[in-house]
C-alpha cells in the first residue's frame, strides 16, 4: 500500500497550494492505482532486489574538504565540506544545474575539482549509478552485460537474476542500445547489486522506475548494510531513506538531520527567524538600498512563482493527456507504445514533483521577504 501513500502524499502536497491547481488528476491516478493493486498478478512484476552482505568499512567513509568547481565562467560551488559516516544514508539536494552530478563525478574521479580534496576511508568500495544511464555498453546484449562481468556464473543463474529484474525470456537477448530508460535503470541497478560495493553513490536512481520498482529499490536500500550518498528529487524516496540531507549551494554544503520533510521544516523555521533579526538590527529604519534590493528580489520571486505555476498546470494537462492515451484500446494493444507512454509519464511526474518543491521554496522565500516589510 506504500504506493497509495506516495500518491496520497502528492495529493496532500497539491492541496496545500492555495490558488492554482486541482488535485483531480492525481486523485484519478490514485483510483487507478487502487484498482491495479487489487489485480491478482501485481506482485509478479516486482523487482527481486537485495544487496546481500557487503564487506564492512571503517566508521569514517568519506571526508570532503573545501571542494570548488567551475566550468569556464560558470561557477558551480565552492567551499563544499562534509563527512560521511558508515551509518549515513545521505541525500544531496540542490536546484537543477547546481552541480550535484558534477560533485559525484569528482568523487568517482571522472571530473577534476578546481580546489579542495576528498578522501575515502579504509575498505571502501564505491558503486556509482549514473543519472544518464551511460555506464552500460550499448553494443552488448542484456545477458552479456552481466555475464561478461561474472564469467563464473552459469547462464541459468544470470537469467534468473535478470528475471528478478524483470527481463524475461527473449528480453535478455535485446541490445542495450534498444532498451528503454526504465530497462537501462533496472540493468544498472542489477550491476550495482552484484558489484559488492559497500558505498553507493546514486545519481537520481528512481527517475526511470515505475512505482513498484521504486518501492523494491527503497526496500533493498533500507536493508543495505553499507553507506549511501544519493541525489534525488523524489521527496517520498528521500523521506523513506534519508538520515541526513546535504543541501548544496554556491557557497558550500549545509547538513540537516532527517529526511526531506525535516529539512523543509528547518528551512521554513530559519526563514521565519531571519526577518525578526533584520528588524531588530534595522530598528525602525531599513536603509533605501536594502529596501530596493528586497523589493527587486520579491518581484523576481513572484515572477518565478508564476512561471512555476504555469509549467505545473501545463504538466497537469500533459499528464492527463498521456494517461488518456494510455487507456485507449489502440495504445493498450501496442506494448512498445505503452512502455513509451509510461516513460513519458514518469518524466512528466518527476518534473512536476520537482517544480512543486521549487514552488514551496519560492513561496517560503516570498513569505520571508514580505515579512521583512
Ligand atoms: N563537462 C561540462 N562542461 C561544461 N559545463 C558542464 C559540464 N558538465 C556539466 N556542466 C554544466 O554545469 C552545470 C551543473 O551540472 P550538473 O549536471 O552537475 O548539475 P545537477 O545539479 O546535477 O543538475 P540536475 O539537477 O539537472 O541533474 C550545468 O549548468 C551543466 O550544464
Ligand atoms: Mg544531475
Amino acid at each position: 500500500m506504500d504506493e497509495v501513500h506516495r500518491l496520497e502524499g502528492i495529493i496532500e502536497q497539491q492541496r496545500r497550494w492555495r490558488h492554482f491547481i486541482t488535485a483531480d488528476s492525481k486523485q484519478k491516478m490514485l483510483d487507478k492505482k487502487l484498482a491495479e493493486i487489487d489485480a491478482p498478478d501485481r506482485s509478479a512484476r516486482t523487482l527481486g532486489f537485495s544487496f546481500g552482505e557487503v564487506e564492512p568499512t571503517g566508521n569514517e567513509v568519506l571526508n570532503v574538504r573545501g571542494l570548488s568547481k567551475s566550468f569556464g565562467s560558470k561557477h558551480l560551488f565552492s567551499g563544499v565540506e562534509f563527512q560521511i559516516r558508515r551509518s549515513d544514508r545521505a541525500f544531496l539536494l540542490g536546484p537543477n544545474g547546481c552541480g550535484k552530478t558534477t560533485l559525484l563525478k569528482i568523487l568517482i574521479g571522472k571530473e577534476k575539482a578546481d580546489s579542495g580534496s576528498y578522501l575515502f576511508g579504509a575498505g571502501v568500495q564505491v558503486g556509482y549509478f549514473d543519472q544518464t544511464l551511460s555506464s552500460l555498453n550499448n553494443n552488448n546484449t542484456v545477458l552479456d552485460e552481466i555475464w561478461n562481468l561474472h564469467r563464473d556464473f552459469t547462464e541459468a543463474r544470470v537469467r534468473t537474476l535478470l528475471g528478478q529484474f524483470l527481463f524475461c525470456a527473449d528480453d535478455v537477448f535485446k541490445k542495450i542500445e534498444t532498451l528503454s530508460g526504465g530497462e537501462k535503470a533496472r540493468l544498472s541497478l542489477l550491476k550495482l547489486m552484484l558489484s559488492g560495493a559497500n558505498v553507493l553513490l546514486l545519481d537520481e536512481p528512481t527517475n526511470h522506475l515505475d512505482i513498484p520498482s521504486r518501492e523494491a529499490l527503497e526496500a533493498a536500500l533500507l536493508d543495505f548494510g553499507g553507506t549511501m550518498l544519493v541525489v534525488s528529487h523524489d521527496r517520498y524516496f528521500i523521506n523513506k531513506l534519508s538520515t541526513r540531507v546535504l543541501s548544496i549551494g554556491m557557497n558550500g554544503a549545509e547538513s540537516f538531520e532527517g529526511g526531506y520533510d525535516d529539512y523543509a521544516a528547518k528551512i521554513a523555521e530559519q526563514s521565519a527567524e531571519k526577518p525578526k533579526a533584520t528588524k531588530t538590527m534595522g530598528k525602525g529604519g531599513e536603509d533605501y538600498k536594502r529596501r530596493k534590493e528586497r523589493e527587486s528580489e520579491l518581484r523576481r520571486t513572484i515572477t518565478a512563482i508564476k512561471k512555476c505555476e504555469e509549467r505545473i498546470n501545463e504538466l497537469d494537462g500533459l499528464i492527463t493527456k498521456t494517461n488518456e492515451e494510455m487507456s485507449t484500446p489502440e495504445a493498450a494493444a501496442d506494448y512498445a507504445r505503452v512502455m513509451e507512454l509510461t516513460e513519458t509519464l514518469g518524466k512528466l511526474n518527476d518534473e512536476q514533483t520537482e517544480l512543486m518543491m521549487q514552488w514551496e521554496e519560492l513561496e517560503n522565500r516570498k513569505a520571508q521577504l514580505e515579512g521583512e516589510e
